[in-house]
């Protein structure tokens, strides 16, 4: 497992001190690093804060291995019901290892596809379940609170597709729940229907719960390699435990986007992969800095509003579309760019001449060089007009590098969420909307809400 962070294009010799940080600013903030290190770790060890674990659960990765060997060739599609947390983290391994959608091969008992039903959207909805056979179809529906509405609505929607063309009792046999075990309403109902269960930790929030079942139930039925995905995690975690920063990127890369965000004035970070299978990723993370980092009051209870805007751009194809924003712009981003440095043999240029100099140029080449052309030549241009970019370069895009890069950026949001003072892993502000959402949809008890929600409507209205 091989990844690196390459900061020289976020210091001042490189992008001017506008925008760059000095060595010695970076170095008179190390201790703080050391402590934001120790503290999580403190915590981590207590038990408030769980994803550090687990890549050593061996137990949960055994037990999604041995449901994936049952059920393994009856089906060729996996129907995941879930939203946010419970979703992006299967959509980023199954882009990684697999590919995106479009170009993933044909579909069958041995490769069978994922289908990601998270958004409401009723023609969204229709289209998939019209797309899947109900008869080798797995349903995994995920929800560590066991209640989130879009979850809990387009479950029943496929909950009474299977039943149609099985039955209620087969059906209920080719459900898979991924849930907090004891606790909330998917629980009592998979109980009820004896679905097969697997828990979420409570210590382990949505967004930070890809190498749980959430993540690994569904990859293991895909027949991606999660004992891999385990181990590159585990040795990530190795380093992110270390207390130097030149071994531990994670913390390295934490205190850079600490010093820029509070003596730059960044407050978005783009993360720019250079590669579609990290697609997936790039939206997985969006979520993970977003919301953890996103924050009204710091751990004392004073109003800060922290947080980075994450944006996700692809590259090269974003070159065309957003790089005239992010060179002449508004001074007010950091730029992330994945690289990957083996992309395999595939993507060479045929060599005959055309006679056309455009064309003859690239003759030859590899899809790869280019790649990695156009993304150095990207990261020179922005840290020419003084933008501040850093680089981590995976190198490749297989189980064990995914895993590490997992962890590694779950470890910098946590790291950087001790150096701002702020819990990293709550949401508080996603509440009240689910709450009028509650009330708008008729529940018992919510009835507060839609008086509130009235009243809002009213001042709506007089709104000149
Ligand atoms: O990170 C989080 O905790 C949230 O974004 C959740 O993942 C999201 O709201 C879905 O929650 P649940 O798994 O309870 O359906």
């Amino acid at each position: 497992m091989n990844i690196q962070f390459d900061e020289k294009n976020l210091l001042a010799d490189v992008v001017g001190t506008r925008d760059g940080l000095t060595r010695a600013e970076v170095e008179r903030a190390q201790s703080k690093a050391l402590r934001a290190l120790k503290s999580f770790r403190k915590q981590s060890e207590q038990g408030l804060y769980g994803f550090p674990h687990l890549p050593f659960q061996e137990a949960v990765i055994r037990s999604a291995m041995r449901h994936a060997e049952e059920v393994r060739g009856s089906y060729d599609t996996i129907c995941v019901v879930g939203i946010g947390g419970s979703a992006l983290g299967v959509w980023a391994i199954d882009c990684g290892i697999r590919g995106p959608h479009p170009v993933q091969g044909a579909f069958t008992p041995e490769h069978p596809r994922i289908v990601i039903l998270d958004n409401v959207d009723p023609s969204f909805t229709a289209q998939a379940l019209a797309s899947m056979d109900p008869r080798k179809t797995l349903v995994v529906v995920i929800a560590k609170s066991g209640g989130t509405a879009e979850t809990v609505a387009t479950f029943l929607i496929v909950r009474e597709w299977l039943e149609k063309s099985l039955g209620r009792r087969k059906a209920a046999g080719r459900i898979t729940a991924v849930t907090t075990e004891g606790k909330g309403d998917l629980f009592a109902l998979a109980q009820a229907e004896r679905y097969r269960v697997f828990g979420i930790p409570e210590n382990v929030g949505g967004r930070f719960s890809v190498l749980t079942p959430v993540g690994l139930v569904p990859a293991a039925l895909a027949g991606i390699n999660i004992r891999k995905l385990a181990r590159g995690a585990a040795r990530m975690t190795h380093f992110c435990w270390q207390p130097d920063l030149d071994e531990n990127i994670a913390l390295k890369a934490a205190l850079y986007h600490w010093l820029l965000w509070t003596r730059k004035a960044k407050p978005i970070q783009v993360a720019f992969p250079y590669s579609n299978h990290l697609w997936g990723t790039a939206f997985w993370f969006r979520q993970l800095w977003a919301e953890s980092l996103g924050k009204a009051h710091d751990r004392f209870g004073k109003e800060v509003h922290v947080g980075q805007t994450p944006v996700a751009a692809l590259g090269t194809t974003d070159q065309h579309s957003q790089v005239q924003l992010y060179i002449e712009g508004p001074a007010d981003k950091v730029f992330t760019f994945w690289a990957v440095k083996r992309f395999g043999d595939a993507g060479k240029v045929p060599s005959a001449r055309t006679g056309q100099a455009a064309f003859d140029a690239l003759a030859g080449q590899s899809l790869a060089k280019l790649i990695d052309a156009e993304r150095r030549a990207t990261e020179a241009a922005l840290a020419e007009a003084g933008r501040p970019n850093c680089t981590v370069t995976l190198d490749r895009v297989d189980e064990e590098h995914l895993g590490a890069f997992f962890q590694m950026m779950e470890f910098q949001t946590a790291f950087l969420g001790e150096l701002l003072d702020i819990n990293a892993f709550d949401q508080p502000g996603v509440e009240l909307g689910k709450l009028f959402t509650y009330g708008l949809m008729g529940r018992k008890g919510y009835e507060k809400y839609v008086r509130q929600f009235r009243a809002y409507e009213r001042k709506r209205a007089r709104a000149k």
